[in-house]
Parts: C-alpha cells; sequence; structure tokens
C-alpha cells in the first residue's frame, strides 16, 4: 500500500511539472491579451472554455463590450517630455501602482488548481486591487493569508441576511478593506454555452463529455491531480447531512433574493460602514441612486455581458453617467478592456480605473498565477506605452481632450 502511495505521488509530481514546463512555454509565446485567449481555448475542455468566454443569448454585449473601444481616436501631442511617467493612482481606497483592478470571478479552480490563490498572489505582486468573489474555490482566510495587501471582496444580497452578517465579519477580521455589491444578478444570465456544452459544477468526466476533456489531458490531469473543488466560502452552511456540492449550489441558488431592492443595498452600506463599491451601474438613474444611499464606488458593469444581452456598455455608458454625477464620483469601468489604450481611453472618458475578468482568467488558465502576472504586466506596459505616446506624465493629466469620437472619413 505505501509502494502504492509511493508511486501516485511520484507521477503526480512527474505530472505536474510536465505541465508546469507546458504553461511556461506557452505563456512565453503570448504577446498580447489574444494570444492568452487563444492559448486558454486550446488547453481547456469545452464545457470550461465555453463558461470562461462565453456570454449570454446572442453575445451582441459580449462583443460590443470590446468594439466600442474602437469608437474612440486618440489624440496624441508630441515633443514633451515623456522620459519619466507615473503610473500609479489612488482608487477604492487604495494605492495601486497602475489604474486596473481584478474583478470578481467565481469558480477560478475551474481554470487552474491554484484558482483564486493565483490571483491573490499576482495582484499582490503586481500592488492592484484584487476583488473576491463570493463563490470563490479558495475561502476568504486562505486569500487573506497570501495576500497581505488591500483586498476587496464581492458579495450578493442573499435571503439569509446572517450569511451577509458572516461574510462581513469575516471579511473585517480577515484584513478586507472594501465590498462590492454585484447588482445585476439574480436572475442568472441565459449562457447558452454552458447548456450546449453540458457544463456541470464539479465538472463531471462523465462518458457525453469524456472526448472534450481526453483532448484536453493537461487540464484534465491538474483537475483530477489537484485540490478537492469546493465553494470554500460557504461550504460549512451545507445542510446538515447534506454536504455534497450539488446540494450546496442547490441551496446558495436559493438564497439569492429576487425581490432585493435599493433599501437592501443601502442598509448594507450602513452595516458595512466602510469603502463600498455597487457594481453593475448601467444606467445614468441607478447611477445617481447609488450615490444617494452612499456608495463610494460606482462600477460601470454588465457582468461581461454574462447577464442582459443587449445591454449598454461601460465604455458607451460612461461619459454620461460621469456628466451625471460630477466629477468627485469614483467610476470604475469594467468590461471589454484588452488592450493598455483601453484603459487610457476609460480614464480619457471619466473612469477613475478600469477592471478586467476574462483577461487574468485567460492567463490563469495557461500559466497559474504566472500566468496572470504577464497579463498584469503587458496591459501596464500597454498602458506606459499609450501614455509615452500621447505625451501623458501623469493619470491625473489624461482628460477628455486626449480623444475624440471617430468620424467617417470624408
Ligand atoms: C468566469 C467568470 C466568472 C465571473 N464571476 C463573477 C462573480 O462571481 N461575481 C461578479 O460580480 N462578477 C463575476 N463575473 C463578472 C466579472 O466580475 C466582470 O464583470 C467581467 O468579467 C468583466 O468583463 P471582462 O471579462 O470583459 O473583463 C464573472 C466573469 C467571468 C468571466
Amino acid at each position: 500500500m505505501s509502494w502504492f502511495r509511493y508511486l501516485l505521488t511520484k507521477i503526480k509530481k512527474i505530472t505536474l511539472s510536465i505541465t508546469g514546463w507546458l504553461g511556461q512555454w506557452l505563456s512565453s509565446r503570448c504577446v498580447n491579451i489574444h494570444d492568452f485567449r487563444k492559448v486558454s481555448r486550446w488547453l481547456l475542455p469545452k464545457p470550461i472554455y465555453g463558461y470562461l468566454d462565453g456570454g449570454a443569448d446572442d453575445e451582441i454585449t459580449l462583443a460590443n463590450n470590446t468594439q466600442d473601444f474602437a469608437q474612440y481616436e486618440l489624440l496624441p501631442k508630441y515633443l514633451v517630455d515623456v522620459s519619466s511617467i507615473d503610473l500609479t493612482t489612488h482608487v477604492m481606497n487604495c494605492d495601486i501602482n497602475f489604474p486596473l483592478v481584478l474583478s470578481p470571478t467565481g469558480m477560478s479552480r475551474l481554470f487552474h488548481p491554484d484558482g483564486e490563490r493565483a490571483v491573490a498572489e499576482a495582484a499582490k505582486n503586481a500592488g492592484l486591487i484584487y476583488s473576491l468573489s463570493t463563490l470563490s474555490t479558495h475561502s476568504i482566510e486562505e486569500v487573506a493569508a497570501i495576500c497581505d495587501v488591500p483586498k476587496w471582496f464581492q458579495i450578493y444580497v442573499f435571503k439569509d441576511r446572517t450569511l451577509i452578517t458572516e461574510f462581513f465579519e469575516r471579511c473585517r477580521k480577515s484584513g478586507f478593506v472594501g465590498m462590492t455589491l454585484t447588482i445585476d444578478v439574480p436572475p442568472q444570465g441565459n449562457r447558452e454555452k454552458d447548456v450546449r456544452y453540458g457544463l456541470t459544477i464539479p465538472p463531471k468526466i462523465n462518458l457525453p463529455r469524456v472526448l472534450d476533456y481526453s483532448l484536453t489531458p493537461l487540464w484534465s490531469i491538474n483537475y483530477l491531480l489537484g485540490d478537492k473543488f469546493e465553494l470554500a466560502n460557504v461550504s460549512h452552511r451545507a445542510p446538515v447531512g447534506n454536504s455534497d456540492l450539488m446540494t450546496l449550489i442547490k441551496y446558495l441558488h436559493d438564497q439569492f433574493d429576487f425581490s432585493v431592492s435599493w433599501e437592501d443595498a443601502e442598509e448594507m452600506i450602513n452595516l458595512w460602514a466602510g469603502p463600498f463599491a455597487i457594481k453593475g451601474i448601467s444606467s445614468v438613474s441607478d447611477a445617481k441612486k447609488a450615490v444617494e444611499i452612499g456608495a463610494t464606488t460606482l462600477i460601470l458593469s454588465n457582468h461581461g455581458g454574462r447577464q442582459l444581452d443587449s445591454a449598454v456598455t461601460p465604455i458607451g455608458l460612461l461619459p454620461e453617467v460621469r456628466r451625471a454625477v460630477g466629477e468627485t464620483v469614483e467610476l470604475i469601468l469594467d468590461g471589454g478592456v484588452r488592450r493598455g489604450s483601453d484603459i487610457f481611453k476609460a480614464l480619457a472618458l471619466g473612469a477613475n480605473a478600469c477592471s478586467v475578468g476574462r483577461p487574468y482568467l485567460y492567463g490563469l488558465a495557461t500559466n497559474g498565477e504566472q500566468g496572470v502576472s504577464k497579463v498584469l504586466d503587458i496591459l501596464k506596459t500597454e498602458f506606459e506605452r499609450t501614455m509615452g505616446l500621447m505625451g501623458i506624465t501623469r493619470v491625473s493629466d489624461i482628460n477628455r481632450g486626449c480623444l475624440r469620437r471617430r468620424k467617417f472619413i470624408e
């Protein structure tokens, strides 16, 4: 028996070092976020890649989120001293190394065995804020243990309000400095790729799906040899005697409060009594309401096109919201950012910073923590280059005059 265990440990070690080496090599070939996307498509089984990359219905909003950045063209000013560029800024009550935040994304263990731990570590090394999802596969306490820099937590309004107070308590104890309430769920968007490719949580390598999983042996080996898949923040809430994951997921699903109102959001803001963001702002009227009830940050977001298809894009809405709420309200643009120049455009249109989901997940799927670090580094380098080419040396100098809406060529 001990021989068998020894052999298994050896096989696991060798396999993990082969997959690690391959991830490193693939990551080294990627020069931009689109490359990381292509590699993760190749590495992940169809159901998992569909969950990562897909959007709701016809994916109109998903596509527009990125394409709408192309509606703007930059107006550079040359012969300016750009030998020293300062990318740092202060948002969400934290000093960060450049204007980027890592959005909350659930169940990151699906993409790499190190899941949220790897993302938190990469965010810490890059000097950026990571917002941990309620639906994470590593817990509040695990992430706090490796990430001793300011962190945020993302929450929903749950029917059982003791779940909310419990999260607030645990986050305070673990040094989370801010809370994000996501308001564009429930209900959940219609993500047809999840249905078409038979996504199950946890992933089941069963007969109908065996081909998908055998075509991606690296993911399958990593998944089978890695830690158990669990929804780490809520596993202790499983109904007594039914601690399997499916029961837990049903419990959580039942916890989503479809009757949630602005009064509930206000109650949560008062209860947290600290920096508080509302994520999912998709209209000027909601932006104004969020300010009225005391949100300190508004996140313009349509959940990366995963909820309401044909919803307005964050970049399209941004100028109107900035005009409506004034200069002092903190605005984060979330959705569609794939280039450092996108971050620059968003700041020129009035955002204080941008937030990304899929880009860092493509990095995670390709090469764990190092993949996430490389993605963040690419976005930083691109943003810095854009600043230099634009003749801008400080983030606070980026303004509306840096761009214009693209006109048809006469
Ligand atoms: C795989 C995945 C899981 C997500 N899970 C959550 C979540 O748990 N909570 C949340 O508020 N948003 C979640 N989001 C939405 C992101 O926070 C963010 O709004 C979106 O990814 C931004 O668009 P982008 O992917 O184009 O950057 C998720 C997005 C993805 C791609």
